[in-house]
């Protein structure tokens, strides 16, 4: 491995804050019950501390490297740029790291910022399964106990990466609370939270939920961005790509890879969102086309909901894709624009 490829500090990403309130224009803020003020403001302020230490940016450098598998290749794909006989296509292959998708670039930065300080059990949510399996697996590698939430609709659906968890020592906890789904998982989880945090952190898998985890889920991604940046100029020569495209679930990839180019106005950032069936209410998990203001899982944020404000369920064939709401126009101030959000029709 040359210099060149070693993983750079992943924190260090130039990257838009949000105000002290952790509100990104009228999106984010802290919408938490009394009780867990205090836990937010501790790991706000612990995660303040420790991002800027050296010794803990050095231990996950290391293990991004040495577990995880960065920096992940940016591919040139030919024979689909071929195919579609436009723009040359690069794909960031995420794919490759360690349980098999960028979530573990959050989870393991989480569990080592929770155990710093010193906690000893960590719980998650998860929809499809891949931020539970991240987080089991971050847990395992650091020798602290973990409980990962899951709407029973989804362990259905996600038998395998259930049995993932628990291989990897975790307890699945069944929620079959609402729509027995993702959201309702977060809905537990906190709840679980708000009991347990003086010995427990809650890793949240997504750019959502209060300050501080937006801003902290952004910077652990980030590495995304300024990882295909410096490839992408190593390959090609050139300083940006034209066009840079993400899915959005919950907003985690995108804001990963968006975060290089927030200062780049030429650059044309396009989140793409589950269409499913159709644009009716109900029938997809497009929040930017289809959602309006309100607060969800702690945030002010665009969420699916009908006029007396109830959320309302979402369709897409994954599983991770079904957040009735997210922050990704929130985190994206000043370079956001339905113009930049597309939807990705089919299921
Ligand atoms: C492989 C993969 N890609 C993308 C996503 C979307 O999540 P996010 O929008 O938070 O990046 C998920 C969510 O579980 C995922 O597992």
């Amino acid at each position: 491995m040359t210099s060149r490829d070693r993983v750079r500090t992943p924190l260090s990403a130039a990257a838009m804050e949000p105000d002290e309130g952790g509100r990104y224009g009228v999106y984010g803020g802290r919408y938490a019950p009394e009780t867990l003020m205090a836990p937010l403001e501790e790991l706000s302020r612990a995660w303040d501390r420790l991002r800027r230490k050296r010794a803990f940016q050095r231990r996950l450098r290391h293990l991004l490297e040495h577990y995880v598998g960065r920096p992940t290749p940016l591919y040139f794909a030919e024979r689909l740029t071929e195919h579609l006989g436009g723009a040359r296509i690069y794909l960031k292959r995420e794919d490759l790291l360690h349980t098999g998708a960028h979530k573990i670039n959050n989870a393991l930065g989480q569990v080592l910022l929770a155990k710093e300080m010193g906690k000893t059990r960590i719980i998650a949510e998860t929809g499809a399964g891949q931020h539970g399996v991240a987080t089991a697996t971050a847990a395992a590698l650091l020798g602290l106990d973990c409980v990962v939430y899951m709407g029973e609709e989804d362990m259905r659906r996600q038998r395998l990466n259930v049995y993932r968890m628990q291989l990897l020592g975790a307890e699945v906890a069944a929620v079959d609370a609402g729509s027995r789904t993702l959201k309702d998982a977060i809905n537990e989880a906190f709840r679980d939270w708000v009991a347990s945090f003086a010995d427990t952190h809650y890793v949240l898998g997504t750019v959502t939920g209060p300050e501080p985890y937006p801003r902290m889920v952004r910077q652990f991604h980030s590495v995304i961005g300024s990882e295909a940046r410096r490839q992408l100029k190593r390959q090609t020569g050139a300083a940006d790509p034209d066009v840079a495209i993400a899915c959005v679930g919950g907003g985690s990839n995108a804001m990963g890879l968006f975060s290089a180019f927030l200062d780049r106005p030429d650059v044309l950032l396009v989140g793409v969102e589950a269409g499913g069936r159709g644009p009716d209410l109900g029938d997809h998990a497009a929040r930017f086309s289809g959602g309006t203001l309100g607060v969800l899982h702690g945030a002010r944020t665009l969420v699916l909901q009908d006029e007396e404000g109830q959320v309302v369920g979402t369709h897409s064939v994954s599983g991770r894709a079904r957040l009735p709401g997210r922050r990704s126009r929130a985190c994206v101030p000043a370079r956001s624009g339905a113009d930049r959000v597309h939807l990705g029709h089919g299921p």
